[in-house]
């Protein structure tokens, strides 16, 4: 039937200011430039426990995923998610505001039983975690720190606290050094340092003790999004601010339960006192719906096998591939960033290169992520390789050798001309 209402014009008129908008425009021109190698908005038609996958009727090992110890694929961790859909249903059924199946409250207390913490809060995502608590604790009057590197979520969260009166000082690079110049001799009000645990797109690790000390000399607080490092780093997966400072005594610490976890959620480490105050002030909590009671009871699986001595096996697993990778990339000269975290990263520096490096290992059998700005500084691409704790040993040595044919075909930067140009 054709449309008389006139909405179909004016959702035209929308979708024509949506594409005249710097950031969409941007996007736009990047599809048409690169449009024989765009590797972007992928659909998978099927996964299998190789971390294989297909998609357009190509099977490829996948290094794209972010389920680090691969327990999207294990037994129990499927069955705790069927089962919780038959004990709860398949959602909550409101607002946590108004109440919370009991597998929440479970949940959390598990989670904080793993961690050595008070408490714990959950939210649906990392992102409504960051975008909602952030802005409750640092509002007018308070200073609010930043490392511009940080993830987009803690910089569209700062933007709130910023709107509503927060201090915005925006940091790089994120070391002590440049913390303690940023912030005030002796502030007034709070004051929060948000930093990754993990950047997400380099593999890398930002100095959380020089950060610490410099936050706890001024009165502030770290808060770190360490979505990348939960499950994976320092004793039994408990992220990598524990492993850096030992305690989390003065550290908001906010956990990602779909990466590692391989379920669905986030989580903030907090006392009691603050869990009550947290839960009111973070609009995301209030206003917004929560992880689904089937991925809690999942959730409480995981933490079972970080806290056993099975952890140690996959981990173990996970560490024998990422090394396997790692020596493999440094032994052909490549530039590696990050030097334990499963996402190692190839920089690559230029953006056309990136893309055609992800389409050539696409068309050899391998996915693995072209990432370019904004993603990432401008003029510092990188093929993003996410290793997995079930990665056959064939799919790293696949990879290593379709990278040195790659690169007879494109060249990518060596490390040791990098050396050489910065001694
Ligand atoms: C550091 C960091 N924070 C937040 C997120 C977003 O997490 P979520 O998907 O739970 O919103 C990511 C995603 O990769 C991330 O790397």
């Amino acid at each position: 039937m054709p449309d008389t209402s006139g909405n179909g014009m004016a959702l035209r008129r929308l979708a024509q200011g949506l594409a005249d908008h710097p950031t969409t425009r941007f996007f736009l021109a990047m599809q048409r430039r690169f449009s024989d190698c765009h590797m972007k908005d992928l659909i998978a038609s099927s996964m299998d426990d190789q971390r294989r996958m297909t998609v357009a009727g190509r099977t490829v090992y996948n290094f794209g995923s972010d389920s680090f110890l691969g327990l999207d694929r294990d037994a129990r961790v499927q069955q705790a998610v069927a089962r919780g859909a038959v004990q709860w249903g398949t959602h909550n059924g409101a607002s946590r505001a108004f109440y919370s199946v009991e597998a929440n409250d479970v949940a959390e207390k598990k989670l904080a039983q793993w961690l050595g913490v008070e408490t714990t809060l959950i939210f649906p995502t990392v992102t409504l975690a960051n975008i909602g608590l952030v802005p409750g604790l640092a509002g007018k009057g308070d200073v609010l720190a930043v490392d511009r590197l940080a993830h987009n979520s803690i910089l569209e969260a700062a933007k709130i606290a910023h709107d509503n009166g927060a201090d915005l000082r925006i940091f790089e690079p994120c070391t002590g050094a440049v913390l303690q110049g940023v912030l005030p001799e002796k502030p007034e009000g709070g004051c929060v340092v948000a930093v990754d645990g993990v950047y997400s797109m380099q593999g890398t690790t930002p100095p959380l003790k020089e950060l610490d000390q410099v936050a706890r000399a001024r009165g502030g607080i770290l808060y770190v999004d360490d979505a990348h490092g939960t499950g994976i780093f320092g004793d039994h997966g408990r992220g990598t601010a524990m492993r850096e400072l030992g305690t989390l005594d003065n550290v908001l610490m906010v956990g990602s339960l779909s990466k590692a976890f391989s379920c669905m959620g986030a989580f903030v480490t907090c006392t009691e006192e603050l869990k009550v105050l947290l839960k009111m002030s973070a609009p995301t909590y209030v206003f917004g719906g929560p992880v689904p009671p089937p991925y809690l009871e999942a959730v409480c699986v995981v933490c079972d096998i970080l806290m056993s001595d099975e952890y140690t096996t996959i981990i173990g697993n996970l560490r024998t591939r990422i090394d396997r990778l790692i020596q493999g990339l440094q032994a052909m000269d490549l530039m590696v960033l990050g030097n334990e975290s499963p996402i190692v990263s190839i920089l690559v520096k230029d953006r056309t290169a990136a893309m055609q490096s992800g389409k050539w290992l696409f068309d050899h059998g391998f996915y693995v992520q072209s990432v370019t700005y904004p993603a990432v500084p401008i003029n510092a691409a990188v093929l993003r390789i996410q290793v997995n704790a079930n990665h056959p040993m064939e799919a790293i040595d696949g990879l290593l050798n379709a990278l040195g044919q790659m690169r007879g075909e494109i060249p990518l930067p060596k490390a040791s001309d990098d050396a050489l140009a910065c001694a």
